[in-house]
């Protein structure tokens, strides 16, 4: 509904508010998409177990309801209650390394979970979801020279992977039998403000948090140790809002798009860039390879891209460092 405002003798639109509901709204990604819809005027409602996420992400505009997408009568109930326009699903077991030690919790989380939250969106009649799945993990491999596009086969090398891509065909399979639209935006290596420095991912916000401590820190190999390390498609999160925001509000056509810069850098590129902008004395050692770490994912952002512009690693970076120095 347009909501007229007079403004002396004119009179403004306004885009419509719209109901989002986000789950997995208190961790690092999902808190930015609800700051951004908040300033935009929508209402927000979060849902959340906090089992990464914290409470005080959540923005204080924003309903909160505590509770865990594998309880289906509590989605039922919170989705029934708020009756939101646009579901985004940003909630999941993200760790590669937990799915390959325990793929049944992963496919619990990530795939009945979400089945819960589809069934809750078709019950009500909800018009959309917004699906947060993974284009660092799901093309597998990407060779050297290349970029995996949006029309590349995925290859999901770790169950993380799977219940991804599980969930992506589900989305067509409610698309087909109820008419449930989706967006599947597949994110490269998110980083940014808020990020958790603390677990075994997130390699941006470990090295800030090392750096500015001036603690020492490992590169871990893409094949043998003292190499360069892997090699990242790293994507800063204010890009990540924008698409979520481009498809919960329909500006963006696309009904898949990868999010990402289509630039490759290696942990060392990486590591040498902190360094740089912290002026840190950390000590960078080198590690053996991890198992299960795709060697290189660097992702096509379409041509043209739908994201436009996208802020460079520099930018992203020195955001980022600001953000840890204070926080
Ligand atoms: N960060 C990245 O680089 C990246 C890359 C690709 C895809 N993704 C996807 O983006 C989304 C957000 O990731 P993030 O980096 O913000 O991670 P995050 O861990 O900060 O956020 C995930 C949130 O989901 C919540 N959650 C987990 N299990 C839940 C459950 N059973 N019920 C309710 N809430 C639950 C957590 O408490 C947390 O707040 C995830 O779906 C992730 O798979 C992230």
């Amino acid at each position: 509904m347009h909501r007229p405002q007079t403004d002396c003798n004119r009179t403004r639109y306004t885009a419509p508010t719209m109901r989002i509901l986000i789950t997995g709204g208190a961790g690092f990604i999902g808190s930015h998409i609800a700051d951004a819809c908040l300033s935009a005027g929508h209402d927000v409602l979060v849902i959340d177990n906090l089992l990464t996420g914290q409470r005080k992400n959540v923005p204080t505009a924003a309903q909160f309801e505590e509770g865990d997408i594998r309880d289906a009568s509590f989605v039922g109930k919170t989705i029934a209650s708020f009756r939101p326009d646009v579901v985004s699903h940003q909630a999941a077991q993200t760790s590669v390394a937990i799915s390959a030690r325990e793929p049944v919790l992963d496919a619990d989380i990530n795939i009945l979970g979400t089945l819960n939250l589809l069934n809750a969106c078709v019950a009500n009649k909800v018009g959309q979801i917004v699906f947060a799945s993974t284009g660092g993990a799901i093309y597998g491999e990407v060779p050297d020279g290349k970029r995996a596009a949006i029309d590349w086969q995925p290859r999901p090398l770790s169950p993380y992977a799977c219940s991804k891509f599980a969930v992506e065909c589900y989305l067509v399979c409610f698309a087909a039998e109820h008419g449930l639209r989706s967006t599947v935006l597949r994110y490269a290596n998110v980083y940014g403000p808020r990020q958790d420095p603390h677990g075994e991912a997130g390699v941006v916000a470990i090295l800030s948090k090392r750096t500015l401590h001036d603690e020492p820190f490992s590169v871990f190999a893409r094949v043998t140790e003292g190499d360069d390390g892997c090699v990242r498609d790293y994507v800063y999160v204010d890009d990540v809002v924008r698409a979520n925001l481009g498809a919960i509000t329909g500006s963006l056509e696309q009904s898949m798009i990868n999010v990402c810069t289509g630039v490759g850098t290696s942990t060392r590129e990486l590591a040498d860039q902190i360094i740089g902008l912290t002026g840190s004395k950390s000590a960078v050692n080198t590690g053996p390879r991890r198992p299960g770490d795709v060697e290189r994912s660097v992702l096509d952002p379409g041509s043209p891209p739908p994201l436009g512009e996208t802020t460079s690693l520099e930018d992203g970076l020195r955001a980022t460092l600001d953000w840890f120095r204070t926080s």
